[in-house]
């Protein structure tokens, strides 16, 4: 045992070894954790060799945290995971970064804080003393916080009195991060927690229907997320969740849809179709660097009057040259628009179990012409053993993806890359559907009609692409 904790420790001190040559080579640095976070900072993660060396810190700390600390007090630590989401939301809703950010200076005492967050004192400290327990916030002195990198993040970056007083705009010009944090935080959170519920329940333990997922049980009815969003009430997580859905796109992926299938060369005589592509996020980075192509983005029609409106703001010209259009429509319907150039579906089939993914895929191979591709983005499943499903070089694109963690480490990286798996469960919680493995979407896809001929990879596993052409 002793031996595997050595080891794990000289992987963590190798890979700092690593990244410190490579900030030292290229006058760069690992930002402070208790300095606010920073972009410019995370110029590091550029160096060849650091993305490697970082994965193997994460994976090895983890796995050596789980080796060393006494097996009860991780199962309870476990046990008690929901206080993360809690505590964040409270800090994130009670505009805790923003108010001591306001207050310039090194800290604020809680009292300060809490008076303009109208909230008991008492109990805000120990809240806030979780979250600095975990790296979020500081506790410079006793019941005195300041933020850090990690704390930082949860400042929208708009005045506390806007904040305060325009609860349902104040997302409007930000990243996505934040409105991410608001739409995890309630609705997923809540509806997560139904989790074993729903899978115990005779009536909903084996369906494949979206209102048989544990969101339907938090709201007490047969509905689906889409159908709830809609509702009158609902208008601020309508508008929350468009926003959101930016962070994936931009903030965490890093522009990677350029990176993958070559949008660049598409011409005036080429169109893109952005099925279910919401306030059009995706395709925002095409239109910008593809001054040519013809895109149309399609969604439910109450999105598609958010897409128009954010559009309007971010990028008129492209409305109004009639280049990019937003038009209402449904993907369980057929495709209203023929022999497309590419069929975006962005997002889309993870949110449906295989039953409606692969009515979807049907819908645009009716419409495909021979020439059209299909191009997935999801993230891509892995096991956390080593994965034999698919031979190397069968699937160009994929090796690069799939390599594995170099042992003792998770053959899937472990903590480095369980975004993935949060994902996938979220998707679980909200609609009955899930992320998956690359055989699994060559299965759904040969189904319907598609065959899968390459993966573009992105190694964080956020925005892979996955390329079908008709069969
Ligand atoms: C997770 S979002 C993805 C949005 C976008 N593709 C992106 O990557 O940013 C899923 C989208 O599917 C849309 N949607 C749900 N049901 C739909 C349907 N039956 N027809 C068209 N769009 C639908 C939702 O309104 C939402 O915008």
């Amino acid at each position: 045992m002793a031996a595997r904790v050595l080891q794990l420790a000289k992987l963590i001190s190798d890979s700092a070894a690593t990244i410190d040559n490579a900030c030292t080579e290229n006058g760069t640095s690992v930002p402070d954790l208790d300095t606010r976070f920073d972009p410019r900072g995370e110029a590091f993660r550029g160096h060849a060799g650091v993305s490697i060396a970082v994965n193997t810190a994460i994976s090895a700390a983890y796995q050596l945290l789980a080796t060393l600390r006494p097996a009860p007090t991780s199962i309870l630590n476990t046990a008690f995971g929901f206080m993360y989401s809690t505590t964040l939301r409270v800090a994130f809703e009670a505009n805790v970064s923003t108010i001591i950010k306001e207050a310039g200076g090194n800290g604020l005492h809680v009292d300060e804080i809490a008076a303009k967050a109208n909230i008991d004192p008492k109990k805000l400290v120990r809240i806030l003393r979780f979250l600095a327990t975990h790296h979020i916030f500081l506790e410079i002195e006793p019941d005195v916080f300041a933020n850090n990198r990690l704390s930082s993040l949860l400042d929208i970056g708009k005045p506390l009195s806007e904040l305060q007083s325009n609860p349902v705009d104040k997302f409007e010009g930000t990243s996505g991060l934040q409105a991410a944090i608001a739409r995890f935080g309630d609705e997923a959170a809540k509806a997560s927690s139904y989790t074993w519920e729903t899978l115990h329940d005779p009536k909903t333990a084996f369906s494949e229907e979206p209102e048989d997922a544990p969101f339907g049980r938090f709201i007490g009815k047969r509905e689906t997320y889409w159908d709830w969003l809609e509702e009158p009430e609902q208008v601020a997580q309508l508008t929350t969740f468009g926003v959101a859905m930016r962070v994936m796109n931009s903030t965490l992926a890093g522009g990677a849809i350029l990176k993958g299938f070559d949008f660049k060369s598409l011409t005036e005589n080429d169109l893109i179709v952005d099925v279910g592509g919401g306030v059009g996020n995706a395709v925002l980075p095409i239109a910008q660097a593809n001054p040519s192509v013809r895109i149309i983005v399609q969604d439910r029609a109450a999105v598609v009057k958010d897409g128009v409106e954010h559009w309007k703001q971010l990028f008129p010209e492209a409305l109004d040259s009639g280049r990019v259009t937003f038009q209402p429509g449904d993907f369980f319907a057929p495709q209203s628009v023929k022999g497309a150039s590419v069929f975006l579906v962005s997002r889309i089939l993870h949110d449906w179990s295989d039953k409606y993914a692969s009515q979807i895929l049907s819908n645009l191979r009716a419409a495909a012409s021979p020439h059209t591709k299909l191009l997935i983005i999801d993230s891509i499943m892995q096991y956390v053993c080593h994965d034999p499903a698919v031979e190397e070089g069968t699937v160009p694109g994929w090796d690069s993806m799939r390599k594995d963690a170099p042992p003792p480490l998770l053959p899937n990286w472990g903590l480095a890359g369980a975004q993935t798996y949060g994902s996938d469960l979220h998707m679980m919680a909200m609609h009955n559907a899930q992320e998956r493995t690359l055989p699994h979407f060559r299965k759904l896809l040969e189904g319907a009609g598609w065959r899968l001929v390459r993966v573009h990879p992105d190694p964080a596993n956020i925005m892979p692409q996955v390329e079908a052409v008709p069969i």
